[in-house]
């Protein structure tokens, strides 16, 4: 069985103090279950202040980006020692976000997914097209790309989490139909499955993104090839987040 993930990403939200109220929220009304994890993924800023909230629970934590090395003069950058220091057991990296504002490389992220998985850390790592190509025709060797350049010599041995997250539906409102994104998750699996081996494939977790809400979880939920969602704007509240992880399939 796969594991199921429901990750939040918080994205440049929350100072520490509602951080550490929304980290409290969550912890009072949402109930453990079985075989589903919730990661919350907070500004570095917060990390420590929220890994404190949740330590002992079922809840885990997980940063939004990491550099690949472990110290060193890297101004403004954070290593993966310093995230597992306060607690953190995921990251995200490759976010379409750091894509496109700050102009990050396949090799790049290939780098930091490296250097995540020799600390330690479960990178989620994120692909997809943009809308420009998906029109072309262009989402299934754009989303082949990312995923062979940022798995790069990587081992079947280190723990990665995918995440699909089509750039046209990130914080659009415009979700991808289950179908939609069934389909390129069954299809980053192959990719797997040539990369890496048919057992590894089966075993992967592939998240999907974009515009995850109350209303559409329980759909996305449903099909088998959707293992969790990373969800960016309706992680910030404790409702509508609490409600994801409750998602009924
Ligand atoms: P969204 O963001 O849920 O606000 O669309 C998802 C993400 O960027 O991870």
């Amino acid at each position: 069985m796969r594991k199921i993930i429901i990750a939040g990403n918080w994205k440049m939200h929350k100072t520490n103090e509602e951080a550490e109220k929304l980290a409290r929220g969550l912890l009072e009304v949402v109930k453990p279950r079985d075989n589903v994890k919730m990661v919350l993924c907070p500004p570095f800023t917060a990390l420590e202040r929220v890994s404190k909230v949740i330590e002992g629970s079922f809840i885990e934590l997980g940063a939004q980006n990491l550099f690949y090395e472990k110290e060193g003069a890297y101004t403004g950058e954070i290593s993966p020692l310093m995230l597992k220091s306060v607690g953190c057991r995921y990251v995200i990296i490759g976010h379409s976000e750091r894509r496109k504002y700050f102009k990050e490389t396949d090799e790049l992220i290939n780098r930091k997914i490296r250097s995540a998985i020799q600390e330690g850390l479960i990178p989620i790592f994120c692909v997809g097209e943009t809308l420009e190509e998906r029109e072309r025709g262009k989402a299934q060797v754009v989303v082949e790309r990312q995923v062979r350049e940022g798995l790069k010599d990587i081992d079947r041995e280190g723990e990665v989490v995918i995440a699909y997250e089509p750039v046209w539906a990130i914080g659009t409102g415009r979700t991808a139909t289950p179908e939609t994104a069934s389909q390129m998750h069954k299809f980053i699996r192959a990719i797997i499955g040539e990369i890496w081996g048919e057992v590894k494939a089966q075993e992967i977790t592939i998240l999907y993104g974009g515009s995850v809400k109350p209303e559409n979880i329980d759909s996305l939920m449903s099909q088998d090839e959707i293992d969790g969602v990373l969800v960016g704007g309706a992680s910030l509240d404790v409702n509508s987040f609490a409600r994801i992880y409750n998602f009924q399939a």
